[in-house]
This record gives structure tokens, C-alpha cells and sequence, in this order.
């Protein structure tokens, strides 16, 4: 089933081939399944085993999912959300190599993705990219599973991104890329994808047989997609750029009449925090063609199985 993720960080959905996607949604499946059954796990495999969580932005999903996950598979997660002064009172490499001592893996969310990149090449332990500013890899791996169980399958499934060009739809299009599904985007001029990102899906998906799609016009994109996807127009970080973003944004509203555009079986996604009203409607967030919650679930799954294959073996 392709190469261990023994040891492995995840901080981009680049990181992971086709086998290692698969070999997450497997152990995520098997792990799912036992725990929907009696909300616990009879094996343990990561006790005894510590990870630091460091959140630099707020958080609901990732940080309850990463500190019950390692919980409820025998591990312990310590909070240090903003208070230990991340690359200000002490600089990243120093953090790196005094958790190098202490725990067995970390967790971070923050803005700059290069701040990531220089934990991870510090610390001799596995990290975790729970959000930074370019990407979303676990919130990828959650939705990609959510489809998955959804459809069967993902190779040839369409995927239309409506909104903003932003880290989830960079750790989509990279992931869903690699796994053979054609990827869409529809965003409003002056807030399109990175051009390297779309390079990069487009490289994936030439390998995979994927496509990467990117377009202006959502109502022209929509016909034949099996999800569409949405997310806030105002991710954290940009808040001052609030009411220049939400006047860009008119008219990208995932709603009803554009999700039957899509065709009859369509599905809508939303990584959560929603604002219903703008990126999507109450009637699709709240409807039964929604897969949002099955998306917010997912991230318990998925992150305990990377965390099992990763510091779990
Ligand atoms: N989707 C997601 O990452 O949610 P939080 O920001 O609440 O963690
Ligand atoms: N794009 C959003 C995702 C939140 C989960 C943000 O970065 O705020």
C-alpha cells in the first residue's frame, strides 16, 4: 500500500502521493468505524505518546480534533496556543529543539507558511500544518474522505471551488490533483490562485490523469461538478480587507439555484466557519445536500490516522 508514513510531517497536500492518501483513508476508515460503534478505541497506539499543539490563529474543529483524537487513542495533547511567544520570545529553531526533547510530534497553525517549513526542517520530530496561510492539508484529507465515502470513488469526480483562490482550495487542488479528479476554481478577478500552486495541481494532475480547471464565472463552471466547495471570503488574517472582499464576492454566493446548476445529485461542501448569507445560503449549508458536518467529522478521523501512522508504529 505504498511507502510508511513512519516519522512523516504533513505540511503540504503535496507532500502525500496517491498510496499515502490511500493508506489515510484506510486506517481512517477502520478507526471511524470502531469509533462510531462505542466512541472509543480498544487498541491505544499512541499512549505514552505527547504532542504540543501551537495555534497562532483561532480555532474550533482543528484544535478539538487534534487534543480528543490523541486523546481517545491513549496520547495527550498540550494546548500552547499564542502564550509562548512563537518566534518572538524565542525563535522557531530554539522551539524546535527544546520540543525535540519533551514530546513526540507538533501541531501549528499560523499565518506564514515558510514559518512552518523552518519548524519542520528544525525539529527532529514529525509537524503537523494544521492552517497556515497557504494551506490546509488535514482539512483537504477530511474532504477528500467525506467525497469519497460520499461518491465511492474520486478519480474523474469534479470538484468546483467557488470563491476565494485561498489555503483550502491550494490543499484541494494539490490533493485532489493527486488523486485523479478534476478541480475547479471560479473567483473573482484580483483574487485568483497562486500561480506556483496551480503549477504544481497541474503537474499532479497530468501524472494522475486530473485536471486543473480555473475560471472567473461560477455559473459557467458549475454544470457537471460533483461538489461544489466554498469558504469564507474573508479568511483570518485579512480582516481589515473585510468590506473590500465582501463587495468583490457578490454574486459567488453558493445557493440553491447554483447548486442545481450543477446538476440534481451535486453535493456542497464548506470547511466551516460558514457565514451564511454570503459565501453560502442557509438552504444549502443547512439541507440535505450538504457535507459539511461529514467534512467536520472527518477531521477527528483523519488526523488520528496520520497521527497513528506517523507516531503510532
Ligand atoms: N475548518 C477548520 O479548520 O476549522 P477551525 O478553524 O475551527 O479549526
Ligand atoms: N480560509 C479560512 C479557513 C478557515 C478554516 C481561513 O484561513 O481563515
Amino acid at each position: 500500500m505504498g511507502a510508511s508514513l513512519l516519522g512523516r510531517d504533513l505540511l503540504s497536500s503535496a507532500d502525500l502521493t496517491r498510496a499515502d492518501y490511500e493508506r489515510v483513508f484506510a486506517t481512517a476508515a477502520e478507526l471511524k468505524r470502531e469509533f462510531r460503534e462505542n466512541r472509543r478505541h480498544a487498541a491505544q497506539p499512541l499512549a505514552a505518546r505527547n504532542v504540543a499543539l501551537i495555534f497562532e490563529k483561532q480555532s474550533l474543529r482543528t484544535r478539538v480534533t487534534f487534543e480528543a483524537g490523541l486523546n481517545q487513542l491513549g496520547g495527550h495533547a498540550l494546548y500552547l496556543g499564542e502564550g509562548i511567544g512563537f518566534g518572538v520570545r524565542e525563535s522557531v529553531s530554539d522551539i524546535a529543539h527544546n520540543l525535540d526533547r519533551w514530546v513526540d510530534g507538533v501541531v501549528i497553525r499560523t499565518f506564514d507558511h515558510s514559518v512552518v517549513n523552518e519548524l519542520a526542517s528544525e525539529a527532529r520530530i514529525p509537524v503537523f500544518n494544521a492552517l497556515t496561510d497557504d494551506e490546509h492539508p488535514f482539512q483537504a484529507l477530511a474532504d477528500l474522505l467525506a467525497l469519497r465515502e460520499h461518491l465511492g470513488g474520486l478519480e474523474g469526480r469534479v470538484l468546483t471551488f467557488v470563491g476565494d483562490g485561498n489555503n483550502v482550495y491550494n490543499s484541494l487542488a494539490l490533493a485532489g490533483a493527486t488523486m485523479g479528479m478534476e478541480i475547479r476554481l471560479a473567483h473573482p478577478v484580483g483574487y485568483g490562485p497562486q500561480a506556483m500552486v496551480v503549477a504544481a495541481a497541474k503537474r499532479l494532475a497530468v501524472a494522475s490523469g486530473g485536471k486543473i480547471v480555473v475560471g472567473l464565472d461560477p455559473r459557467e463552471l458549475a454544470p457537471g461538478s460533483d461538489a461544489l466547495y466554498t469558504d469564507v471570503w474573508v479568511s483570518m488574517g485579512q480582516e481589515q480587507q473585510s468590506r473590500e472582499r465582501v463587495a468583490a464576492f457578490a454574486g459567488y454566493t453558493v445557493d440553491t439555484a447554483l447548486l442545481n446548476r450543477a446538476g440534481p445529485l451535486a453535493v456542497a461542501m464548506h470547511c466551516l466557519p460558514a457565514h451564511r448569507g454570503e459565501e453560502i445560503s442557509a438552504e444549502v449549508l443547512d439541507g440535505d445536500r450538504s457535507l459539511a458536518l461529514e467534512q467536520a467529522e472527518n477531521r477527528l478521523h483523519v488526523q488520528k490516522a496520520f497521527l497513528v501512522e506517523s507516531i503510532g508504529r
